[in-house]
């Protein structure tokens, strides 16, 4: 009894004396404290369990309650009630379910931070205790670990605001996936007053702990159409009677090819896929008609303007030449321009990257035929796009954005949420009256 009571007196002692690691990460040191312009005293605190579970926790309830563009109501709701516990003011709706919030002094410089809401119409097919729980809908692309991360900075900047020489706007927007979701926030006034916006994109093209981008264009301008092509339908057996959309939809296709194989400068990146063909049901019958849709991309609005007359016009000309009729149309989904990065808030990311994370983890990037609304944004202020990696083959994350079996590296999450908080708080200094001709913009594209 006293042998076991003097055991007992001996570990509690030995508890107290010994340091706590976990205690004293909950306590931030004091470089954390004033650390609105100390990138890797963000990332300790990122890091923190304070921080980093609670993005675990938000981002895996949004995995499980995926909507899609324009839908993402109890998505807006979840990312509201964040705010409101946090003490953060805001304004509500733009765009159907977007938010913009607003922390510090509310007040010139304004910088803003973007996060994407909407998920993608497709099955889950990783087994896992999150996995999501709305039948034909999943975030597959990262857009709940964005929206987590921002709420992450939020916290750590929330937490901070009287360090905030001016104002962190937050964008959380709808319809990234096709629908333009960020056109439709600026038009209604997202961006209003703000001097330049950052965006970050999870990637399992890179490991995790890097980072990559690139200055200027670094991913297309992106196009959709979708035709109709009708002919006659009838007994496959008596081809004579009938006028075949399929054979017509087939040299449709293969016309469409020539346009950026024989008409444009192979220096200049451009593609068109057909990525839809449908027609017919049953093997001796020929249908009435195929429909056929696809995407376009080009780096520039000129280019991408030109691949769309063009595809109009092979279309409905090689429909012809079969003897079928074609519509094209174009309007379904907004075009978005080239996402281009702005050359000095380049510079800016390098240096606030290689503060954080060490030289060797910040990545030039090649661009990519892939587009993202962002566009909108940085089409009319200094904007900037980034990837965050996470790819991490021994935990088996690797599958890319948009695949049934991807699945997110949650400690990309600290990376993203310290990288965009420390983005916000150390330009803001910068961009204060007296030093804005530093932050000139460059040309963009208009479309
Ligand atoms: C933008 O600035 C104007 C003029 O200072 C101000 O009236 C307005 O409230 C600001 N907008 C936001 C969203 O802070
Ligand atoms: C194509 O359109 C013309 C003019 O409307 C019509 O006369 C013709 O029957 C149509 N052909 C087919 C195969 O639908």
């Amino acid at each position: 009894m006293d042998i076991c009571f003097r055991l007992v007196s001996l570990i509690l002692i030995l508890c107290i004396l010994a340091p706590s690691p976990i205690y004293s990460k909950l306590l931030p040191t004091q470089e954390e404290a004033a650390l609105v312009t100390n990138p890797a005293g963000f990332l300790n605190l990122a890091r923190s369990p304070e921080v980093s579970d609670y993005m675990v926790r938000i981002r895996r309830r949004l995995h499980e309650y995926p909507e899609l563009g324009f839908e993402e109501f109890e998505t807006s709701k979840l990312i509201r009630a964040e705010l409101d516990k946090m003490g953060i003011r805001y304004k509500y709706p733009l765009a159907v379910t977007g938010i913009v919030g607003y922390i510090g002094t509310g007040k010139p410089p304004f910088v803003a931070l973007r996060a994407d809401m909407d998920a993608l119409a497709m099955e889950e097919d990783v087994e896992w205790e999150h996995k999501s729980k709305v039948p034909g809908k999943m975030h597959a692309c990262g857009h709940d670990a964005h929206v987590a991360m921002l709420l992450g900075a939020a916290k750590m900047l929330q937490d901070r605001q009287d360090e905030l020489q001016g104002t962190v706007v937050l964008v959380f927007q709808p319809a990234e996936e096709g629908g333009g979701g960020a056109k439709m926030m600026a038009e209604e006034g997202a961006l209003e007053n703000v001097t330049a916006i950052f965006g970050a994109h999870v990637t399992t093209r890179y490991p995790i702990g890097f980072v990559a981008s690139r200055a200027g264009p670094i991913l297309a301008a992106s196009g959709f159409f979708e035709a109709v092509i009708s002919g006659k339908g009838g007994h496959a057996a008596i081809p004579q009677d009938a006028v075949d959309p399929i054979v017509a939809a087939s040299s449709v296709i293969v016309s469409l090819q020539h346009l950026v194989s024989r008409e444009t400068d192979p220096l200049d990146s451009q593609v068109i896929s057909v990525a839809k063909f449908e027609g017919g049901g049953a093997f001796n019958v020929i249908p009435n008609s195929v429909t056929i849709g696809g995407t376009f991309r080009a780096f520039s609005t000129e280019n991408l303007y030109r691949l769309r007359q063009r595809i109009e016009e092979v279309i409905t000309s090689q429909a012809s030449v079969q003897r079928c009729n074609a519509s094209v149309s174009f309007d379904d989904k907004p075009f978005y321009p080239v996402t281009e990065n702005d050359r000095n808030l380049h510079k800016y990311f390098l240096n606030v990257a290689e503060e954080m994370l060490g030289a060797t983890k910040v990545l030039e990037m090649k661009p990519s035929m892939g587009s993202e609304d962002f566009s909108f944004y940085s089409e009319l202020i200094p904007g900037y796009f980034y990837f965050v990696g996470m790819k991490d083959e021994a935990v088996g994350i690797s599958e890319m954005g948009h695949s049934p079996n991807y699945r997110v590296n949650e400690d990309s999450l600290s990376y993203g949420a310290a990288l965009q908080a420390s983005l916000a708080t150390s330009i803001i200094p910068q961009l204060h009256p007296h030093e804005d001709d530093a932050m000139e913009r460059a040309p963009h594209d208009e479309l």
